[in-house]
């Protein structure tokens, strides 16, 4: 992972880390043509570690009294809901034919932590066991 994705909280980078390589199968598995039920399993896998993730980070922010806390919630749903997109669009038995507009879709997914930056650099600065 990018190191300047990282949070300096292990439990968030963990999490992070675990989201881009399931993130990053999805997209091989659309790439290698692989069988809808493959990929919808990869998605469905995704979409569950993304709503466990962002309840914790929001969690988090409300703790620490992230400011932006709202605009992130905004980002949080709007992946939510292009990946509950995904979930039904896997589920056609003929997605493979349309592997490269499955493939421009997906390749959000390689930069799905990057809204974290200023979360990152917020809990570094705020929050004291992490200050550097
Ligand atoms: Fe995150
Ligand atoms: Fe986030």
């Amino acid at each position: 992972m990018d190191p300047e994705y990282l949070t300096g909280i292990d439990e968030i980078d963990t999490q992070h880390k675990e989201i881009e390589e399931v993130a990053a199968a999805v997209i091989e598995a659309v790439e290698a043509r692989d069988k809808w039920h493959i990929v919808h399993y990869i998605v469905v896998r995704l979409y569950e570690l993304l709503r466990f993730h962002f309840t914790v980070e929001e969690a988090m922010m409300r703790i620490t009294g992230f400011p932006e806390i709202e605009e992130h919630k905004r980002v949080h749903r709007e992946m939510l809901t292009t990946v509950e997109r995904m979930k039904s669009a896997t589920l056609d038995p003929n997605l493979g034919e349309d592997s490269d507009i499955l493939k421009k879709q997906f390749s959000f997914l390689s930069h799905i932590v990057d809204h974290d930056k200023r979360l990152a650099e917020f809990m570094v600065a705020n929050v004291s066991h992490l200050k550097k």
